[in-house]
């Protein structure tokens, strides 16, 4: 399978799979479905897991495998905690319930993401909130949409310049690991971006964490984050909106910060996005970023490329292991 029409048809199957796990998620949601059992994972007190997110990683592989018969599955459910591997035959990426936390605590975000990669590579995503009725998706070539009719970015699927970092809206997730070293870490990278300019600091407008990387995907392709950085999820968490952000005009790159790390040193070009490894655990999104239509009109890029290496001269590195590694 490498035709665009191909792609297509694989779009519409992922949104009507989003549409029937989000029906299951939302009415879990209002109490009215499946009973939550929420439970800590085995290996993390910080991390949940529910009867629901298990009952629709099960719906969706079985009807992928009904249509699909010889696609391989990637599902957060199935997959966390056992070796597994991305390979180059077509592949489904499914988070069935992502924001997991919030689903427990009745917190309106919460989201399910399916991605489909042919040959290692992202081609449609589709993120799918029920509670709010918020569906994103995208198919490679063929631009980010809201409910299939509002074009990304909004308002107008024409993206704003990008403003300089001390006016940036900026998204975060803090994830499970709640390890003294990688907690200290993350707040100092956090404190350094708050922090007053006349410090040493950022100070970016605003921070947000809304406790669902694969919303806060979303929200970098719908232009209300600037940028959005974690380090720690998975590929599940962001596959689907990777390919959202991407056709609404913006940037994935790697989120390993420079601040205070000997090996990574300070970046003295800006970042490359072609260099974004997937399984690398360390995600940093950026928004589309519009030029004036008469000047050059990859400016827009290069400034994508300036704001990420702004920001990750205040963010430190945390090491994780990579995707799919047996220890993972
Ligand atoms: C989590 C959420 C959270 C992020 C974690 C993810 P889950 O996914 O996206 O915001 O910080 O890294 O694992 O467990 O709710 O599907």
């Amino acid at each position: 399978m490498a035709q665009q029409s191909e792609y297509q048809e694989v779009l519409t199957f992922a949104i009507s799979l989003a549409q029937q796990g989000g029906e299951v998620i939302r009415q879990a949601f209002d109490g009215q479905g499946l009973a939550l059992n929420a439970r800590v994972k085995a290996d993390n007190p910080s991390d949940l897991v529910t009867a629901v997110d298990e009952y629709v990683e099960t719906l969706v592989f079985g009807k992928i495998k009904e249509r699909f018969p010889t696609h391989c599955l990637i599902g957060e459910e199935t997959a966390s905690g056992q070796p597994w591997k991305l390979t180059t035959d077509p592949t489904w990426i499914v988070d069935p319930v992502d924001g997991t936390t919030n689903f427990a605590q009745g917190f309106p975000f919460v989201a399910i993401s399916i991605a489909f990669a042919v040959d290692r590579e992202l081609v449609v995503g589709v993120v799918y909130n029920p509670i709010l009725d918020e569906l994103y998706s995208a198919c490679q070539g063929h631009g980010a949409w809201l409910n299939q009719t509002r074009r990304l970015p909004l308002p107008s699927g024409v993206p704003k310049p990008l403003p300089p970092l001390s006016q940036c809206l900026f998204g975060f997730e803090h994830g499970s690991d709640r390890t003294h070293s990688v907690l200290s870490s993350r707040l100092g990278s956090l404190a350094r971006l708050l922090e007053k300019t006349e410090n040493g600091g950022a100070q970016v407008r605003g921070m947000r964490c809304v406790g669902s990387g694969a919303l806060d995907m979303c929200l970098v392709a719908r232009g209300s984050l600037d940028l959005y950085w974690e380090i720690g999820s998975h590929l599940w968490d962001i596959a689907a909106g990777t390919v959202i952000v991407r056709e609404a005009g913006g940037m994935v790159v790697n989120g390993q910060g420079a601040f205070a790390n000997p090996q990574a040193g300070i970046p003295k070009e800006p970042v490359d996005e072609l260099a974004f490894d997937l399984m690398g655990r360390k995600y940093l999104a950026i928004r589309a970023a519009g030029s004036d239509p008469s000047a050059d009109p990859t400016l827009g890029r290069t400034s994508m490329r300036q704001l990420a290496s702004d920001a990750l001269q205040y963010l430190e590195d945390i090491q994780v292991t990579r995707d799919g590694d047996p220890e993972n």
